[in-house]
Protein backbone atom coordinates (compact mmCIF):
# COMPACT_ATOMS: atom_id res chain seq x y z
CA UNK A 1 0.00 0.00 0.00
CA UNK A 2 1.05 3.28 -1.20
CA UNK A 3 1.93 5.72 2.54
CA UNK A 4 2.16 9.71 2.10
CA UNK A 5 3.28 11.90 4.60
CA UNK A 6 2.54 15.73 4.48
CA UNK A 7 2.07 18.09 7.47
CA UNK A 8 -1.45 19.06 6.25
CA UNK A 9 -3.94 17.02 4.53
CA UNK A 10 -6.74 18.74 3.10
CA UNK A 11 -9.27 17.21 1.56
CA UNK A 12 -11.54 19.01 -1.73
CA UNK A 13 -10.47 21.34 -3.87
CA UNK A 14 -13.05 23.80 -4.05
CA UNK A 15 -12.94 27.44 -2.81
CA UNK A 16 -12.26 26.35 0.77
CA UNK A 17 -9.69 23.76 0.28
CA UNK A 18 -7.63 25.35 -2.20
CA UNK A 19 -7.88 28.62 0.06
CA UNK A 20 -6.54 26.86 3.12
CA UNK A 21 -3.84 25.24 0.98
CA UNK A 22 -2.61 28.67 -0.27
CA UNK A 23 -2.27 29.92 3.12
CA UNK A 24 -1.20 26.78 4.84
CA UNK A 25 1.80 26.92 2.06
CA UNK A 26 3.73 29.36 3.41
CA UNK A 27 4.65 27.26 6.56
CA UNK A 28 3.65 23.67 6.10
CA UNK A 29 3.83 20.64 3.47
CA UNK A 30 0.62 20.65 2.05
CA UNK A 31 -1.47 18.07 0.08
CA UNK A 32 -5.13 18.52 -1.52
CA UNK A 33 -6.95 15.35 -2.17
CA UNK A 34 -9.81 15.70 -5.02
CA UNK A 35 -12.26 13.21 -6.35
CA UNK A 36 -12.42 13.82 -9.57
CA UNK A 37 -10.43 16.77 -11.56
CA UNK A 38 -9.34 19.68 -9.48
CA UNK A 39 -11.62 22.14 -10.96
CA UNK A 40 -15.13 19.37 -10.61
CA UNK A 41 -17.32 20.87 -7.65
CA UNK A 42 -19.73 23.46 -6.75
CA UNK A 43 -17.03 25.97 -6.96
CA UNK A 44 -16.64 25.84 -10.16
CA UNK A 45 -20.49 26.12 -11.58
CA UNK A 46 -21.21 29.11 -8.74
CA UNK A 47 -22.59 32.07 -10.90
CA UNK A 48 -23.85 35.13 -9.00
CA UNK A 49 -21.14 36.00 -7.10
CA UNK A 50 -19.75 36.42 -3.25
CA UNK A 51 -21.65 39.02 -1.05
CA UNK A 52 -19.46 41.06 0.95
CA UNK A 53 -19.22 44.54 2.29
CA UNK A 54 -17.62 46.56 -0.31
CA UNK A 55 -20.29 49.60 -0.54
CA UNK A 56 -19.71 52.79 1.44
CA UNK A 57 -23.15 53.03 2.00
CA UNK A 58 -23.06 49.07 2.82
CA UNK A 59 -22.49 48.69 6.42
CA UNK A 60 -20.82 45.42 8.76
CA UNK A 61 -24.05 45.73 10.68
CA UNK A 62 -26.53 45.58 7.89
CA UNK A 63 -25.29 42.48 6.06
CA UNK A 64 -24.96 41.03 9.64
CA UNK A 65 -28.41 41.69 10.09
CA UNK A 66 -29.85 40.34 6.57
CA UNK A 67 -27.90 37.28 7.20
CA UNK A 68 -29.96 36.60 10.70
CA UNK A 69 -33.29 37.49 9.17
CA UNK A 70 -32.83 34.92 6.23
CA UNK A 71 -31.57 32.53 8.65
CA UNK A 72 -34.91 32.49 10.88
CA UNK A 73 -33.34 33.28 14.09
CA UNK A 74 -31.02 29.97 14.09
CA UNK A 75 -27.70 31.55 12.88
CA UNK A 76 -25.20 31.95 15.65
CA UNK A 77 -24.67 35.78 16.20
CA UNK A 78 -20.68 35.91 16.21
CA UNK A 79 -20.69 33.52 13.22
CA UNK A 80 -22.18 35.73 11.35
CA UNK A 81 -20.26 38.73 12.51
CA UNK A 82 -16.77 37.18 12.66
CA UNK A 83 -17.85 36.14 8.82
CA UNK A 84 -19.11 39.49 7.44
CA UNK A 85 -16.16 41.62 9.53
CA UNK A 86 -13.60 39.52 7.66
CA UNK A 87 -15.77 39.52 3.75
CA UNK A 88 -13.62 42.71 2.59
CA UNK A 89 -10.30 41.52 2.94
CA UNK A 90 -11.73 37.70 1.80
CA UNK A 91 -12.10 39.66 -1.33
CA UNK A 92 -9.31 41.63 -1.35
CA UNK A 93 -7.21 38.42 -0.95
CA UNK A 94 -9.50 37.12 -3.93
CA UNK A 95 -8.07 39.85 -6.10
CA UNK A 96 -4.99 39.65 -5.16
CA UNK A 97 -4.93 35.96 -6.38
CA UNK A 98 -6.03 37.64 -10.05
CA UNK A 99 -9.37 36.60 -9.79
CA UNK A 100 -11.14 38.74 -12.30
CA UNK A 101 -14.34 40.37 -10.89
CA UNK A 102 -16.60 42.33 -13.10
CA UNK A 103 -15.79 46.33 -13.59
CA UNK A 104 -18.62 48.96 -12.83
CA UNK A 105 -19.50 50.23 -16.02
CA UNK A 106 -23.53 50.54 -15.67
CA UNK A 107 -24.64 53.75 -14.66
CA UNK A 108 -27.90 52.59 -13.52
CA UNK A 109 -26.37 49.96 -10.97
CA UNK A 110 -23.52 52.19 -10.53
CA UNK A 111 -21.58 52.75 -6.61
CA UNK A 112 -18.54 54.20 -5.31
CA UNK A 113 -17.03 51.09 -5.87
CA UNK A 114 -14.44 49.77 -8.61
CA UNK A 115 -16.29 46.77 -9.17
CA UNK A 116 -20.01 46.03 -10.62
CA UNK A 117 -21.79 44.76 -7.94
CA UNK A 118 -25.54 42.88 -7.88
CA UNK A 119 -28.06 42.00 -5.55
CA UNK A 120 -29.89 38.79 -5.13
CA UNK A 121 -32.79 37.60 -2.40
CA UNK A 122 -32.80 38.84 1.11
CA UNK A 123 -29.80 41.34 0.59
CA UNK A 124 -30.89 45.10 1.23
CA UNK A 125 -27.80 46.56 -0.29
CA UNK A 126 -25.97 46.23 -3.80
CA UNK A 127 -23.24 43.77 -1.85
CA UNK A 128 -22.43 40.83 -4.63
CA UNK A 129 -18.78 41.07 -6.54
CA UNK A 130 -18.93 38.83 -9.26
CA UNK A 131 -17.39 38.02 -12.25
CA UNK A 132 -20.49 38.17 -14.68
CA UNK A 133 -22.78 35.34 -14.10
CA UNK A 134 -19.56 32.72 -13.75
CA UNK A 135 -17.84 33.51 -10.56
CA UNK A 136 -17.21 30.09 -9.63
CA UNK A 137 -15.39 29.58 -13.16
CA UNK A 138 -13.04 32.86 -12.12
CA UNK A 139 -12.37 31.86 -8.78
CA UNK A 140 -11.45 28.37 -8.81
CA UNK A 141 -9.31 28.02 -12.00
CA UNK A 142 -7.83 31.05 -10.70
CA UNK A 143 -7.06 29.40 -7.33
CA UNK A 144 -6.04 26.14 -9.08
CA UNK A 145 -3.71 28.10 -11.30
CA UNK A 146 -2.06 29.75 -7.94
CA UNK A 147 -1.73 26.24 -6.03
CA UNK A 148 0.00 24.78 -9.20
CA UNK A 149 2.65 27.20 -8.73
CA UNK A 150 3.28 26.47 -4.65
CA UNK A 151 6.05 24.05 -4.26
CA UNK A 152 5.17 23.22 -1.36
CA UNK A 153 1.63 22.23 -2.23
CA UNK A 154 1.02 18.18 -3.75
CA UNK A 155 -2.27 17.65 -5.66
CA UNK A 156 -3.82 14.68 -5.67
CA UNK A 157 -6.70 14.61 -8.35
CA UNK A 158 -8.98 11.52 -8.41
CA UNK A 159 -8.32 10.19 -5.02
CA UNK A 160 -11.92 9.48 -3.36
CA UNK A 161 -11.39 10.02 0.67
CA UNK A 162 -12.54 6.51 1.82
CA UNK A 163 -12.74 7.43 5.58
CA UNK A 164 -10.48 9.63 8.26
CA UNK A 165 -8.20 7.45 10.63
CA UNK A 166 -8.29 8.86 14.40
CA UNK A 167 -5.92 7.45 17.30
CA UNK A 168 -8.05 5.42 20.21
CA UNK A 169 -10.59 7.39 22.41
CA UNK A 170 -8.32 6.69 25.27
CA UNK A 171 -8.79 10.11 27.58
CA UNK A 172 -12.11 9.83 28.13
CA UNK A 173 -12.05 13.28 29.94
CA UNK A 174 -10.15 15.58 27.70
CA UNK A 175 -11.93 17.77 25.62
CA UNK A 176 -10.11 16.77 22.94
CA UNK A 177 -8.45 13.17 23.26
CA UNK A 178 -9.41 11.45 19.89
CA UNK A 179 -7.00 12.61 17.32
CA UNK A 180 -6.93 12.86 13.63
CA UNK A 181 -3.80 10.94 12.17
CA UNK A 182 -4.73 10.49 8.57
CA UNK A 183 -7.01 8.97 5.83
CA UNK A 184 -7.19 6.40 3.33
CA UNK A 185 -8.27 7.27 0.11
CA UNK A 186 -8.94 4.90 -3.09
CA UNK A 187 -6.25 5.80 -6.07
CA UNK A 188 -9.05 6.18 -8.74
CA UNK A 189 -6.87 5.52 -11.69
CA UNK A 190 -5.17 2.09 -10.03
CA UNK A 191 -7.99 1.33 -7.75
CA UNK A 192 -5.81 0.97 -4.98
CA UNK A 193 -6.15 2.33 -1.60
CA UNK A 194 -3.41 4.46 -0.48
CA UNK A 195 -3.11 5.92 2.98
CA UNK A 196 -2.16 9.73 4.03
CA UNK A 197 -0.14 10.33 7.89
CA UNK A 198 -0.79 13.75 8.23
CA UNK A 199 -0.44 15.95 11.83
CA UNK A 200 -3.61 17.90 10.80
CA UNK A 201 -6.99 17.41 8.37
CA UNK A 202 -9.03 19.72 6.82
CA UNK A 203 -12.30 18.39 5.72
CA UNK A 204 -13.38 20.86 2.55
CA UNK A 205 -15.68 18.01 0.68
CA UNK A 206 -18.69 20.50 -0.12
CA UNK A 207 -21.95 19.32 0.15
CA UNK A 208 -24.82 16.51 0.12
CA UNK A 209 -27.56 18.17 -2.29
CA UNK A 210 -26.85 14.33 -4.67
CA UNK A 211 -28.41 13.12 -1.90
CA UNK A 212 -31.78 14.34 -4.34
CA UNK A 213 -33.21 13.24 -7.07
CA UNK A 214 -32.79 16.93 -8.76
CA UNK A 215 -30.25 19.07 -7.87
CA UNK A 216 -27.81 21.95 -9.12
CA UNK A 217 -25.13 20.42 -7.75
CA UNK A 218 -22.17 18.85 -9.63
CA UNK A 219 -21.47 14.41 -9.15
CA UNK A 220 -18.99 15.12 -6.28
CA UNK A 221 -21.26 16.41 -3.63
CA UNK A 222 -22.49 13.24 -2.42
CA UNK A 223 -21.80 14.46 1.54
CA UNK A 224 -18.93 12.69 1.72
CA UNK A 225 -16.90 14.58 4.98
CA UNK A 226 -20.22 14.66 6.86
CA UNK A 227 -20.22 10.85 6.73
CA UNK A 228 -16.28 10.53 7.29
CA UNK A 229 -16.34 12.85 10.08
CA UNK A 230 -19.74 11.47 11.72
CA UNK A 231 -18.01 8.17 11.85
CA UNK A 232 -14.78 9.31 12.99
CA UNK A 233 -16.57 10.81 16.41
CA UNK A 234 -17.65 14.45 15.18
CA UNK A 235 -21.47 15.88 16.00
CA UNK A 236 -23.38 17.03 13.04
CA UNK A 237 -26.14 19.56 13.35
CA UNK A 238 -29.01 21.34 11.15
CA UNK A 239 -28.96 19.19 8.30
CA UNK A 240 -32.42 19.17 7.98
CA UNK A 241 -32.02 22.97 6.28
CA UNK A 242 -31.06 21.70 3.02
CA UNK A 243 -31.97 24.45 0.40
CA UNK A 244 -33.59 24.23 -2.37
CA UNK A 245 -32.89 26.51 -5.39
CA UNK A 246 -35.63 27.92 -7.06
CA UNK A 247 -34.65 28.30 -10.37
CA UNK A 248 -32.98 25.71 -12.13
CA UNK A 249 -33.77 25.46 -15.67
CA UNK A 250 -36.98 22.84 -16.55
CA UNK A 251 -35.30 21.04 -19.80
CA UNK A 252 -35.22 17.82 -20.93
CA UNK A 253 -31.20 17.98 -21.70
CA UNK A 254 -30.09 20.52 -18.79
CA UNK A 255 -31.60 19.07 -15.67
CA UNK A 256 -29.00 20.36 -12.89
CA UNK A 257 -28.29 23.89 -14.51
CA UNK A 258 -28.96 27.25 -12.23
CA UNK A 259 -30.79 30.34 -13.68
CA UNK A 260 -28.83 32.81 -11.15
CA UNK A 261 -30.70 34.53 -8.12
CA UNK A 262 -28.78 37.92 -9.65
CA UNK A 263 -31.46 37.61 -12.51
CA UNK A 264 -34.18 38.58 -10.37
CA UNK A 265 -31.86 40.93 -8.67
CA UNK A 266 -31.55 42.69 -11.67
CA UNK A 267 -35.02 42.85 -12.32
CA UNK A 268 -36.85 39.30 -13.64
CA UNK A 269 -40.09 38.53 -12.07
CA UNK A 270 -41.50 34.60 -11.65
CA UNK A 271 -44.58 34.03 -13.44
CA UNK A 272 -47.47 31.47 -13.89
CA UNK A 273 -47.83 29.80 -17.16
CA UNK A 274 -50.83 32.63 -18.49
CA UNK A 275 -48.16 35.12 -17.63
CA UNK A 276 -49.83 36.30 -14.50
CA UNK A 277 -46.90 37.30 -11.56
CA UNK A 278 -47.28 35.37 -8.25
CA UNK A 279 -44.64 36.63 -5.77
CA UNK A 280 -46.00 39.81 -4.68
CA UNK A 281 -49.18 37.48 -3.15
CA UNK A 282 -46.54 35.62 -1.03
CA UNK A 283 -44.28 38.14 0.22
CA UNK A 284 -43.62 41.93 -0.04
CA UNK A 285 -40.31 41.31 -1.16
CA UNK A 286 -41.90 39.30 -4.18
CA UNK A 287 -38.71 37.94 -6.20
CA UNK A 288 -36.70 38.79 -3.69
CA UNK A 289 -37.25 37.30 -0.77
CA UNK A 290 -35.11 34.49 0.71
CA UNK A 291 -35.10 31.31 -0.84
CA UNK A 292 -37.12 29.24 1.31
CA UNK A 293 -39.80 31.51 0.56
CA UNK A 294 -39.38 31.46 -2.97
CA UNK A 295 -38.80 28.25 -3.42
CA UNK A 296 -42.43 27.02 -1.14
CA UNK A 297 -44.17 29.67 -3.58
CA UNK A 298 -42.72 27.88 -6.90
CA UNK A 299 -43.88 24.67 -5.09
CA UNK A 300 -47.12 25.81 -4.59
CA UNK A 301 -47.95 27.07 -7.52
CA UNK A 302 -47.14 23.60 -9.83
CA UNK A 303 -48.48 21.67 -7.11
CA UNK A 304 -51.58 23.79 -7.87
CA UNK A 305 -51.58 24.52 -11.07
CA UNK A 306 -50.72 21.13 -11.48
CA UNK A 307 -47.57 22.28 -14.21
CA UNK A 308 -44.35 21.07 -14.42
CA UNK A 309 -42.59 24.39 -14.41
CA UNK A 310 -43.08 28.12 -13.59
CA UNK A 311 -41.08 30.82 -15.77
CA UNK A 312 -38.94 33.58 -14.96
CA UNK A 313 -39.11 36.12 -17.20
CA UNK A 314 -36.30 39.18 -17.95
CA UNK A 315 -37.21 39.93 -21.57
CA UNK A 316 -38.40 43.18 -20.67
CA UNK A 317 -35.02 44.46 -20.09
CA UNK A 318 -32.64 46.03 -22.88
CA UNK A 319 -31.03 43.06 -24.75
CA UNK A 320 -27.55 44.20 -24.56
CA UNK A 321 -27.99 44.81 -20.45
CA UNK A 322 -29.30 41.12 -20.21
CA UNK A 323 -26.24 39.41 -22.84
CA UNK A 324 -23.96 41.76 -20.66
CA UNK A 325 -24.72 40.70 -17.52
CA UNK A 326 -25.57 36.44 -18.36
CA UNK A 327 -23.67 35.64 -20.77
CA UNK A 328 -23.45 32.35 -19.70
CA UNK A 329 -26.99 31.54 -18.73
CA UNK A 330 -28.05 33.43 -22.35
CA UNK A 331 -25.38 31.01 -24.32
CA UNK A 332 -26.86 28.08 -22.59
CA UNK A 333 -30.87 29.24 -23.04
CA UNK A 334 -30.18 29.70 -26.57
CA UNK A 335 -28.12 26.32 -27.16
CA UNK A 336 -31.25 24.61 -26.26
CA UNK A 337 -33.60 26.94 -28.02
CA UNK A 338 -34.49 29.55 -25.52
CA UNK A 339 -33.91 33.33 -26.28
CA UNK A 340 -33.63 34.97 -22.69
CA UNK A 341 -33.82 38.16 -24.37
CA UNK A 342 -36.73 37.84 -25.99
CA UNK A 343 -39.11 34.97 -23.89
CA UNK A 344 -39.64 33.85 -20.33
CA UNK A 345 -37.28 30.46 -18.96
CA UNK A 346 -39.07 27.62 -17.57
CA UNK A 347 -38.02 26.83 -13.82
CA UNK A 348 -38.50 24.46 -10.81
CA UNK A 349 -36.83 24.41 -7.39
CA UNK A 350 -34.14 21.51 -7.09
CA UNK A 351 -31.80 20.81 -4.27
CA UNK A 352 -28.90 23.45 -4.10
CA UNK A 353 -27.31 23.58 -0.29
CA UNK A 354 -26.48 22.08 2.69
CA UNK A 355 -26.88 24.47 5.27
CA UNK A 356 -25.72 22.10 8.41
CA UNK A 357 -22.63 19.89 8.25
CA UNK A 358 -20.07 18.89 10.62
CA UNK A 359 -20.12 21.13 13.89
CA UNK A 360 -17.18 23.63 14.16
CA UNK A 361 -16.52 26.60 15.93
CA UNK A 362 -14.65 29.50 14.76
CA UNK A 363 -11.63 28.08 14.44
CA UNK A 364 -12.97 25.79 11.83
CA UNK A 365 -12.53 23.24 14.05
CA UNK A 366 -14.39 19.27 14.69
CA UNK A 367 -15.00 17.81 18.06
CA UNK A 368 -11.94 15.68 17.01
CA UNK A 369 -8.93 16.62 17.71
CA UNK A 370 -6.41 18.00 15.09
CA UNK A 371 -9.50 17.74 12.27
CA UNK A 372 -10.90 21.03 10.84
CA UNK A 373 -13.91 21.27 8.38
CA UNK A 374 -14.40 24.46 6.12
CA UNK A 375 -16.85 25.57 3.47
CA UNK A 376 -20.70 23.77 2.53
CA UNK A 377 -19.39 20.58 4.65
CA UNK A 378 -18.96 22.63 7.96
CA UNK A 379 -21.85 24.09 10.29
CA UNK A 380 -20.53 27.34 11.62
CA UNK A 381 -23.47 28.39 12.60
CA UNK A 382 -23.03 31.29 10.14
CA UNK A 383 -26.35 30.35 7.48
CA UNK A 384 -28.78 28.84 10.48
CA UNK A 385 -31.99 27.76 9.49
CA UNK A 386 -31.25 29.41 5.65
CA UNK A 387 -28.18 30.23 3.52
CA UNK A 388 -28.71 33.62 2.25
CA UNK A 389 -27.48 34.18 -1.29
CA UNK A 390 -23.81 34.31 -1.92
CA UNK A 391 -23.31 34.09 1.31
CA UNK A 392 -20.98 30.86 1.08
CA UNK A 393 -18.29 31.33 -0.70
CA UNK A 394 -17.69 34.27 1.62
CA UNK A 395 -18.10 31.60 4.21
CA UNK A 396 -15.21 28.92 1.76
CA UNK A 397 -12.64 32.11 2.45
CA UNK A 398 -13.21 32.82 5.48
CA UNK A 399 -13.11 29.76 7.39
CA UNK A 400 -10.83 29.04 5.46
CA UNK A 401 -8.05 31.65 6.74
CA UNK A 402 -9.75 30.74 9.93
CA UNK A 403 -8.84 27.14 10.04
CA UNK A 404 -5.15 27.77 8.37
CA UNK A 405 -4.53 30.32 11.63
CA UNK A 406 -5.38 27.69 13.98
CA UNK A 407 -3.18 25.32 11.94
CA UNK A 408 -0.16 27.82 12.73
CA UNK A 409 -0.80 28.40 15.66
CA UNK A 410 -0.12 24.90 16.91
CA UNK A 411 2.18 23.09 14.21
CA UNK A 412 4.85 23.43 16.51
CA UNK A 413 3.72 21.75 19.47
CA UNK A 414 1.85 18.79 17.24
CA UNK A 415 2.84 15.37 17.52
CA UNK A 416 4.66 13.34 15.76
CA UNK A 417 3.26 11.11 12.90
CA UNK A 418 1.77 8.12 14.14
CA UNK A 419 1.91 5.05 12.49
CA UNK A 420 -1.37 3.83 10.44
CA UNK A 421 -2.87 0.69 10.08
CA UNK A 422 -2.73 -1.12 6.22
CA UNK A 423 -5.81 -0.97 4.78
CA UNK A 424 -6.69 -4.41 5.32
CA UNK A 425 -8.81 -6.33 1.81
CA UNK A 426 -8.16 -9.62 2.82
CA UNK A 427 -12.14 -10.32 2.78
CA UNK A 428 -13.49 -8.66 0.28
CA UNK A 429 -13.84 -9.81 -3.42
CA UNK A 430 -14.73 -7.93 -6.80
CA UNK A 431 -18.31 -6.76 -6.79
CA UNK A 432 -21.10 -9.20 -8.41
CA UNK A 433 -23.56 -7.08 -8.41
CA UNK A 434 -23.08 -3.83 -9.41
CA UNK A 435 -26.48 -3.33 -10.32
CA UNK A 436 -27.43 -2.99 -6.21
CA UNK A 437 -25.49 -0.21 -6.42
CA UNK A 438 -27.22 1.54 -9.47
CA UNK A 439 -30.95 0.85 -7.57
CA UNK A 440 -30.16 1.69 -4.65
CA UNK A 441 -28.95 5.08 -5.59
CA UNK A 442 -31.82 5.73 -7.70
CA UNK A 443 -34.13 5.05 -4.61
CA UNK A 444 -32.24 6.90 -1.94
CA UNK A 445 -32.43 9.60 -4.04
CA UNK A 446 -35.86 9.54 -4.88
CA UNK A 447 -36.77 8.81 -1.42
CA UNK A 448 -35.53 11.56 -0.22
CA UNK A 449 -37.36 14.11 -2.89
CA UNK A 450 -40.69 12.47 -2.51
CA UNK A 451 -40.31 12.65 1.23
CA UNK A 452 -38.03 14.70 2.36
CA UNK A 453 -38.42 17.78 0.19
CA UNK A 454 -39.58 20.84 0.14
CA UNK A 455 -42.60 20.08 2.31
CA UNK A 456 -42.35 17.86 5.11
CA UNK A 457 -44.59 15.50 7.35
CA UNK A 458 -43.99 13.23 9.97
CA UNK A 459 -45.75 10.03 8.33
CA UNK A 460 -43.57 11.55 5.29
CA UNK A 461 -40.53 11.44 7.20
CA UNK A 462 -41.40 8.39 9.09
CA UNK A 463 -41.63 6.63 5.58
CA UNK A 464 -38.00 7.64 4.35
CA UNK A 465 -36.63 6.47 7.42
CA UNK A 466 -38.29 3.27 7.20
CA UNK A 467 -36.48 2.91 3.53
CA UNK A 468 -33.27 4.05 4.16
CA UNK A 469 -32.86 2.08 7.29
CA UNK A 470 -33.52 -0.88 5.22
CA UNK A 471 -31.11 1.24 2.12
CA UNK A 472 -28.43 1.32 4.81
CA UNK A 473 -28.37 -2.27 5.56
CA UNK A 474 -28.11 -3.66 2.30
CA UNK A 475 -25.26 -1.01 1.43
CA UNK A 476 -23.80 -1.76 5.00
CA UNK A 477 -23.06 -5.59 3.89
CA UNK A 478 -22.24 -5.00 0.28
CA UNK A 479 -19.37 -2.78 1.51
CA UNK A 480 -18.46 -5.20 3.90
CA UNK A 481 -18.28 -8.13 1.28
CA UNK A 482 -16.56 -6.03 -1.94
CA UNK A 483 -13.89 -4.34 -2.84
CA UNK A 484 -14.65 -0.66 -2.38
CA UNK A 485 -15.14 1.27 -5.91
CA UNK A 486 -16.05 5.45 -6.36
CA UNK A 487 -20.04 4.41 -6.91
CA UNK A 488 -20.10 2.26 -3.53
CA UNK A 489 -17.97 4.37 -1.44
CA UNK A 490 -20.33 7.49 -2.40
CA UNK A 491 -23.31 5.43 -1.69
CA UNK A 492 -22.37 4.37 1.28
CA UNK A 493 -22.08 8.36 2.56
CA UNK A 494 -25.22 9.38 0.77
CA UNK A 495 -27.15 6.94 2.45
CA UNK A 496 -26.08 7.89 5.98
CA UNK A 497 -26.36 11.56 5.22
CA UNK A 498 -30.04 10.82 4.20
CA UNK A 499 -30.84 8.98 7.37
CA UNK A 500 -29.04 11.61 9.32
CA UNK A 501 -30.85 14.24 7.65
CA UNK A 502 -33.98 12.55 8.38
CA UNK A 503 -33.03 12.38 12.00
CA UNK A 504 -32.80 15.89 12.36
CA UNK A 505 -35.86 16.53 10.67
CA UNK A 506 -37.66 14.45 13.22
CA UNK A 507 -35.74 16.38 15.92
CA UNK A 508 -37.39 19.33 14.98
CA UNK A 509 -41.00 19.92 16.23
CA UNK A 510 -41.42 23.13 14.46
CA UNK A 511 -41.18 24.89 10.93
CA UNK A 512 -38.65 27.54 10.75
CA UNK A 513 -36.22 28.57 7.68
CA UNK A 514 -36.19 25.69 4.99
CA UNK A 515 -37.71 22.89 7.23
CA UNK A 516 -41.38 23.11 6.53
CA UNK A 517 -43.41 20.55 8.22
CA UNK A 518 -47.27 20.62 7.66
CA UNK A 519 -47.82 18.80 11.03
CA UNK A 520 -45.84 21.49 12.96
CA UNK A 521 -46.72 24.66 10.79
CA UNK A 522 -45.46 27.02 13.63
CA UNK A 523 -41.96 28.61 14.68
CA UNK A 524 -41.28 28.02 18.10
CA UNK A 525 -40.37 30.71 20.43
CA UNK A 526 -36.79 29.02 21.32
CA UNK A 527 -34.40 28.42 18.36
CA UNK A 528 -32.29 25.09 18.40
CA UNK A 529 -30.06 23.34 16.73
CA UNK A 530 -31.08 19.72 16.00
CA UNK A 531 -27.49 18.08 16.62
CA UNK A 532 -26.84 14.55 15.92
CA UNK A 533 -24.06 13.09 18.56
CA UNK A 534 -21.66 10.54 16.91
CA UNK A 535 -22.15 6.98 16.77
CA UNK A 536 -18.54 5.46 18.74
CA UNK A 537 -19.44 1.94 18.18
CA UNK A 538 -18.17 2.12 14.65
P1 LIG B 1 -16.81 22.32 -3.49
O1 LIG B 1 -16.49 23.48 -4.33
O2 LIG B 1 -18.08 21.59 -3.79
O3 LIG B 1 -15.61 21.31 -3.61
C1 LIG B 1 -15.67 20.05 -2.99
C2 LIG B 1 -14.35 19.35 -3.25
O4 LIG B 1 -14.27 18.20 -2.43
C3 LIG B 1 -14.17 18.87 -4.68
O5 LIG B 1 -12.83 19.10 -5.04
C4 LIG B 1 -14.41 17.37 -4.58
O6 LIG B 1 -13.74 16.60 -5.54
C5 LIG B 1 -13.84 17.09 -3.21
N1 LIG B 1 -14.33 15.89 -2.57
C6 LIG B 1 -15.58 15.59 -2.15
N2 LIG B 1 -15.60 14.37 -1.57
C7 LIG B 1 -14.33 13.89 -1.63
C8 LIG B 1 -13.70 12.70 -1.24
N3 LIG B 1 -14.37 11.70 -0.63
N4 LIG B 1 -12.38 12.55 -1.49
C9 LIG B 1 -11.66 13.52 -2.13
N5 LIG B 1 -12.21 14.68 -2.51
C10 LIG B 1 -13.52 14.86 -2.28
N6 LIG B 1 -22.44 30.21 -3.51
C11 LIG B 1 -22.19 31.52 -3.49
O7 LIG B 1 -21.75 32.05 -2.46
N7 LIG B 1 -22.41 32.27 -4.60
C12 LIG B 1 -22.89 31.75 -5.76
O8 LIG B 1 -23.07 32.46 -6.74
C13 LIG B 1 -23.18 30.38 -5.79
N8 LIG B 1 -23.68 29.80 -6.92
C14 LIG B 1 -23.83 28.45 -6.95
C15 LIG B 1 -24.25 27.85 -8.15
C16 LIG B 1 -24.32 26.48 -8.24
C17 LIG B 1 -24.76 25.84 -9.52
C18 LIG B 1 -24.00 25.68 -7.11
C19 LIG B 1 -24.08 24.19 -7.20
C20 LIG B 1 -23.63 26.27 -5.92
C21 LIG B 1 -23.55 27.65 -5.84
N9 LIG B 1 -23.15 28.28 -4.65
C22 LIG B 1 -22.91 29.61 -4.64
C23 LIG B 1 -22.73 27.48 -3.50
C24 LIG B 1 -21.20 27.40 -3.48
O9 LIG B 1 -20.74 27.28 -4.80
C25 LIG B 1 -20.71 26.23 -2.66
O10 LIG B 1 -21.30 26.21 -1.41
C26 LIG B 1 -19.18 26.31 -2.50
O11 LIG B 1 -18.57 26.46 -3.74
C27 LIG B 1 -18.68 25.08 -1.79
O12 LIG B 1 -17.28 25.12 -1.84
P2 LIG B 1 -16.45 23.98 -1.12
O13 LIG B 1 -15.02 24.33 -1.32
O14 LIG B 1 -16.96 23.79 0.24
O15 LIG B 1 -16.83 22.65 -1.93
C1 LIG C 1 -27.16 31.98 -7.74
O1 LIG C 1 -26.40 32.53 -8.54
O2 LIG C 1 -28.38 32.11 -7.75
C2 LIG C 1 -26.57 31.15 -6.68
C3 LIG C 1 -26.16 31.98 -5.56
C4 LIG C 1 -25.95 31.15 -4.33
O3 LIG C 1 -26.27 29.96 -4.30
O4 LIG C 1 -25.46 31.72 -3.36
Amino acid sequence: MAQHRFDVLIIGSGAAGLSAALHLSQIAKVAVLSKAELTEGSTFYAQGGIAAVLDSKDSIDSHVDDTLIAGAGLCKSEAVRYTVENSRAAIEWLISQGVAFSKNENESTKTDFEYHLTREGGHSHRRIIHSADATGRAVSTTLVGAVKQRSNITLFERYNAVDLITTPDTESNSEHAKRCIGAYALNLDTQQVESFSAKFVILATGGASKVYLYTSNPDVASGDGIAMAWRAGCRVSNLEFNQFHPTCLYHPQARTFLISEALRGEGAVLKRPDGSRFMPEYDQRAELAPRDIVARAIDHQIKKLGVECVFLDISHKQPEFVRNHFPTIHQKCLELGIDITAEPIPVVPAAHYTCGGVKVDLNSRTDVSGLYAIGEVASTGLHGANRMASNSLLECLVFAKSAAENIESKLAEAPDFLEIPAWDESRVTDSDEQIVITHNWHELRQVMWNYVGIVRSNKRLARAKRRIDLLKQEIHEYYSNFKVTNDLLELRNLVLVADLMVQCAQQRKESRGLHYNLDYPQQLSEAEDSIVLADFVG
